[in-house]
Parts: structure tokens; C-alpha cells; sequence
């Protein structure tokens, strides 16, 4: 007998132990766990079936390919077997399963907690619906913005001192979050002219370097803007007189003050009647009865030509206000951080989700 043939007959009788052995440990396993156990120690990496595969090179050339068939036979053999063994194991706790648990399918499920929509959601939606109702469009703009549109297209160049009403984020020399949502005005007339008429309200966010119990880094605002032939001052009255009395009640009324935009001219800031004390003064409204809610006007014709509007032949009017300002109002919110802390306990006080008016 070669060196060879000893080779190949010492890996037939491994081979054939393995081969007891492995049917044993597969027929005694009660557990996927051992079963598992089991394949690793005959056909994982160093399992002893793989054993005898790898060591094939060993034996003489003539006998190689008796002994890899007879190899890769066992290793199938034991395959079949565990698996056989694995779905067996399987259904057998499966009705281990069945007989212990029971169900009990008349039982109510559990009922998730009512969400509620944010107050600023709620504020949003009904300042949408209002306006949408007199047909203004909604649109939008960029959070991030160009200098040009967010001041320079609005009549304020770089040296302005206006600009340092709303210290900015700048991302670069030229690009900054928006401050206001004053330049979807632009955007808007670039990208529709010569529609007439223009009638949008645009919300969104608007970020400035400001934080206190009145002022957040981050807030909202809804633009206004209207623009067709022959758009008046009494339009701009008639239509900001509604959108109070739809939003504070059927008493509210407004007061408009002189006052300075860059971008319209005449400007005015637009008070509302205190709507605590309807009036006749309290604390809200410091003794005043007027609370200040948006600033308006009458677009500067250099920001209709920006737009690419005529201003001999069009005019218009528009907006800006606060979101959080008229939210604090309605709900009586004395902090405006409140309105970003995500304190449920906070945000629980409004109409839970479906009730609220707001259908999305
Ligand atoms: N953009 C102004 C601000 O953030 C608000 C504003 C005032 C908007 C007058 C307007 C306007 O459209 O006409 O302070």
C-alpha cells in the first residue's frame, strides 16, 4: 500500500465516523439552537466533513476523485438530514406556541394617543383658508436666499441702513437665509410676468439674529401681494379689515400708521383693536387698545419693475405678518418659546389632529 492509498483510506473512515456521528447529534437535537451547534462542527469552516474536502490534496491522484464523491455525498447526506431536523423542530414549537398562547380577538386594540397640530399649523391653516377664500394663490420661495432678492430687489442696497433691523445669517458674502418673506415678491412677479392679476400669499420660515421672550432666531411670516391695474390703497384696507375680523372676531378693528418700507411707498404698520380687552386697554395691549400685527403698503414701483411689472401701467399692494405674533394672540401664548420647546404638555391644549380645521 502507497503513502497515498493510506491517505485516502484514513479519510473514508474519518469520513464514516463523521458521517454516525453527525446522523446521531442531528437525530438527539431537540433545540434549532443545538442543531445548530451541530452543522458547525461537521460542515462549518473547520467542521470535520469540511475537514476531509479540504485535505483532498493529500490523497494520490488516482483515488481523488472516489474519495471528493463520496465526500461531498456525506456532506449533502448531513445537509438533508438538518434540515429535515430544522423543520421538524420548527413545527414543534410552533405548537408549543399554539397550545400556550390564546387570544382573545373580542378584546378593543389599543387606541393610539390623539396627536395635535402644532398651534403655528393650526394659525397657518386658517390664515390660509382665509385668504384663499378672497382668491389669493399660495406660493413659495427659498429659505436660502440671494442678497439681491432677499434686500437689493426690495430697495435695500448693501449700505441700507435697514438692513440692520434684521441682522442676518449670511452662508456666504452673498447668500443668506431669508429674513423675511419679502423677496417671494420678486420671485414671483419674474416667474409670471406679465400675468395679471398677481395674488398670492406666500408663508414660510425667516430667520434673523434676534432671541428673547418675543423674538426667535427662526419664526414665520405670510407675504402678501397683490398687483393688477388699478389697485388702491381702500383694497389693501378692505382686504386686510377682513382677514382681522375673520381671524380675531366680527368686533375687530384696524388702525393704519404711517410708517417706512423700503419697498412700499406709502408704508404703513397695521394695528388691531386689543383682542383682550376689545379696546379700552389692559396689559396685552399697554393701556394702548391697539395691538401692532403686519406692516403693508403700496409696492414702490422700482420693486414692480424688479419683478418685471410696468409701474405706469400696474399697481398693488403688500403684506408681511407674523405667524407666532397672531398664534400668541389667538391662543394667548404669553412666550414664544413656548412655541418651540415641543413640550406636550404644551401642544396637548390644542385641537387634537382632524378637529382642528386643518385637512390634509
Ligand atoms: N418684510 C417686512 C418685515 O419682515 C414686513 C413687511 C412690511 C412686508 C411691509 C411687506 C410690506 O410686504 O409691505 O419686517
Amino acid at each position: 500500500m502507497t503513502l497515498g492509498d493510506g491517505k485516502a483510506e484514513e479519510l473514508l473512515a474519518c469520513l464514516e465516523r463523521a458521517r454516525t456521528a453527525a446522523a446521531e447529534a442531528v437525530a438527539a437535537a431537540e433545540h434549532l439552537a443545538t442543531l445548530e451547534a451541530v452543522r458547525v462542527r461537521f460542515l462549518g469552516r473547520s467542521g470535520e466533513i469540511t475537514q476531509v474536502l479540504r485535505s483532498l490534496g493529500q490523497v494520490e491522484t488516482d483515488r481523488r476523485p472516489e474519495v471528493g464523491r463520496l465526500a461531498n455525498e456525506a456532506r449533502a447526506e448531513v445537509e438533508r438530514l438538518i434540515a429535515e431536523r430544522a423543520s421538524r423542530l420548527e413545527e414543534v414549537e410552533l405548537d408549543r406556541r399554539l397550545e400556550g398562547e390564546w387570544v382573545d380577538i373580542t378584546l378593543p386594540g389599543t387606541v393610539p394617543p390623539p396627536g395635535a397640530y402644532h398651534p403655528l399649523t393650526l394659525t397657518l391653516a386658517e390664515i390660509e383658508r382665509i385668504f384663499v377664500s378672497m382668491g389669493f394663490e399660495v406660493a413659495e420661495g427659498p429659505e436660502v436666499e440671494t442678497d439681491w432678492y432677499n434686500f437689493q430687489a426690495l430697495n435695500i442696497p448693501r449700505d441700507h441702513p435697514a438692513r440692520d433691523m434684521q441682522a442676518s445669517f449670511y452662508l456666504t458674502g452673498d447668500i443668506l437665509l431669508r429674513t423675511q418673506t419679502s423677496p417671494v415678491q420678486v420671485r414671483y412677479m419674474r416667474a409670471n410676468t406679465p400675468r395679471l392679476p398677481v395674488k398670492i400669499i406666500a408663508p414660510g420660515r425667516v430667520y434673523r439674529r434676534d432671541d428673547d421672550a418675543t423674538h426667535s432666531p427662526v419664526f414665520h411670516q405670510v407675504e402678501g401681494l397683490l398687483v393688477d391695474r388699478g389697485v388702491t390703497m381702500g383694497d389693501l384696507k378692505g382686504v386686510l379689515d377682513l382677514f382681522a375680523r375673520e381671524v380675531f372676531g366680527p368686533r375687530t378693528r384696524t388702525r393704519f400708521r404711517p410708517s417706512y418700507f423700503p419697498f412700499t411707498e406709502p408704508s404703513a404698520e397695521v394695528d388691531v383693536s386689543c383682542t383682550i380687552c376689545g379696546g379700552s386697554g389692559c396689559r396685552t395691549c399697554k393701556g394702548t387698545g391697539w395691538l401692532e400685527i403686519l406692516g403693508a403698503g403700496m409696492v414702490h414701483p422700482q420693486v414692480l419693475r424688479n419683478g418685471g411689472y410696468d409701474p405706469e401701467e400696474v399697481s398693488g399692494f403688500a403684506f408681511g405678518l407674523g405667524i407666532e405674533r397672531v398664534a400668541m394672540l389667538r391662543y394667548g401664548i404669553g412666550d414664544i418659546r413656548l412655541l418651540y420647546a415641543g413640550d406636550v404638555r404644551f401642544l396637548r391644549q390644542f385641537a387634537p389632529a382632524g378637529e382642528g380645521g386643518v385637512t390634509e
